[in-house]
């Protein structure tokens, strides 16, 4: 009898495993296995190996499980990503210690089993886990496929609308998909925030950008840049917008509605990914306006706090009313079942610059003068162990790329990661900020 219990999105079932035989990367890498063998066996993989030296091996094997040691140790969830980054198309399962709310987490990074001893299946039953099946939203899509069974009641008026409103958007050959909307907020009456469901097999990292939008009275697409604001794991894509009054898209896609149909264009990139950085100790966030979109996708993925001990972010805006959103999600991370336990380890310093606030100011006068670190009980930055993000409107993105150079951090870029990275994707597209668009 197997000694795993295994969770699929059916809900338990049993080990079809059995009859592989157990191989680990030494194997494969110092000894001449066939394709047809590499074929039938299942690869046993250690948290701490780097998948990239499997890459030639992956289009022969079937069955990879990465190991769990421990529920705090997340380092599993980055090797799947970046299997499924690399290629590889069979069967991921995760195995050990994971824990029923991390069904979701598993489940965008690319595991489609989830495989755990007995004992821990005593402590959380399958109907424990059949909730998480059961929550998690099925892309909108999928559930749009002829012949397609499940039951989608209560989102049932969004499922039709989508269906014709994605049959009126041509985008055959275009490489876009259609999404729909799920949520919208109106932070102010110049910033909103929008969900829209998941596209089947869209990844990204957190903290890069995809091109989103409307069509035109033509039909045309008309996209524009937007970071992603929800972490990399989450069935949901997020948004974080400003209204420019007579911008060609901000000024239509501020009457969206939840059911309306947005187009993407799936491909995400950008250079504030942790990949991006050398490894350290602190992470110091920058952003203003609408630019802290990407921090709030990174400071909600588990691999940050992997990653860092403190994370340290920094809003500065025109208004009060303008930190709303951000605060908010800072907020939800002390419930955050997935990282709720790193929750002390996140510094949030918002600033405000035309109105009366108890931290007002811009955020580079506070840099310079040092009250910031003064009011955080931190020392000044080192780039030994420091390393940096920014986002923001060119002016500010230019003065804090200045005072993190003379503090002796070097810029990197993705594929040469270094002690400070900026997104460029938004800076002189236009003056406000990023995720903005005329
Ligand atoms: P300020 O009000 O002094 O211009 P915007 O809405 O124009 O993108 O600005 C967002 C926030 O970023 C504002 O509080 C603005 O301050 C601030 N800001 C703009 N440029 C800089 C800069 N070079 N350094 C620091 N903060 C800046």
């Amino acid at each position: 009898m197997s000694e795993w219990v295994i969770i699929t999105n059916k809900g338990f079932s049993s080990d079809d495993w059995m009859s592989r035989s157990v191989i680990e990367p030494a194997n494969i890498l110092s000894s001449n296995i066939g394709e047809e063998q590499l074929k039938k066996c299942q690869l046993k993989l250690g948290n701490d190996f780097q998948v990239e030296t499997l890459k030639s091996f992956l289009p022969y094997l079937n069955a990879i499980s990465i190991d769990f040691p421990s529920a705090k140790d997340g380092r599993g969830f980055s090797h799947a990503r970046r299997l499924r980054q690399l290629g590889y198309l069979g069967v991921l399962r995760a195995s050990g210690h994971v824990m029923v709310d991390h069904y979701r987490h598993a489940t965008q990074s690319g595991f489609n089993q989830i495989a755990i001893p007995p004992k821990l299946a005593k402590r959380m039953p399958e109907p424990y886990w059949q909730q998480q099946i059961d929550n998690f939203t099925p892309s909108y899509q999928e559930k749009l496929q002829p012949g397609s069974t499940t039951s989608y009641s209560s989102k049932n008026n969004i499922l039709i609308k989508e269906a014709k409103k994605i049959q009126n958007l041509n985008l055959t050959n275009t490489g876009f998909v259609g999404v729909v909307v799920t949520k919208v907020i109106h932070w102010t009456d110049w910033l909103f925030s929008f969900r829209v469901a998941r596209p089947k097999n869209f990844r990204f990292q957190s903290g890069e950008f995809v091109m989103i939008g409307l069509p035109k009275s033509d039909g045309k697409p008309l996209l524009r840049a937007y970071s992603i604001a929800s972490p990399s794991w989450d069935d949901e894509l997020e948004f974080y917008s400003i209204i420019i009054p007579n911008g060609p898209l901000t000024s239509q896609l501020q009457h969206i509605s939840i059911g309306d149909n947005l187009i993407l264009n799936p491909k995400a990139t950008g250079t504030l990914v942790l990949d991006s950085l050398l490894s350290g100790k602190r992470l110091f966030m920058f952003a203003s306006g609408t630019g802290i979109a990407p921090f709030v996708s990174l400071i909600r993925d588990p691999e940050i706090y992997e990653k860092f001990e403190q994370i340290i972010l920094f809003h500065t805006c025109r208004g009060v009313k303008d930190l709303n959103y951000g605060k908010s999600i800072v907020e939800t991370i002390s419930k955050d079942s997935l990282i709720g336990e790193y929750a002390d380890r996140v510094f949030y310093y918002p600033t405000v610059t035309r109105e009366t606030f108890h931290t007002k100011g811009r955020i580079t006068e506070l840099l310079k003068t040092g009250q910031i670190f003064q009011d955080l009980q931190l020392t000044p930055i080192n780039p030994d162990t420091d390393r940096a993000m920014i986002c923001g409107s060119l002016a500010l993105n230019k003065d804090i790329k200045a005072f993190l150079v003379t503090s002796g951090l070097k810029e990197g870029v993705r594929n040469h990661p270094a002690e400070f990275v900026q997104e460029k994707a938004f800076v002189g597209l236009n003056p406000i900020g990023l995720g903005q668009s005329f």
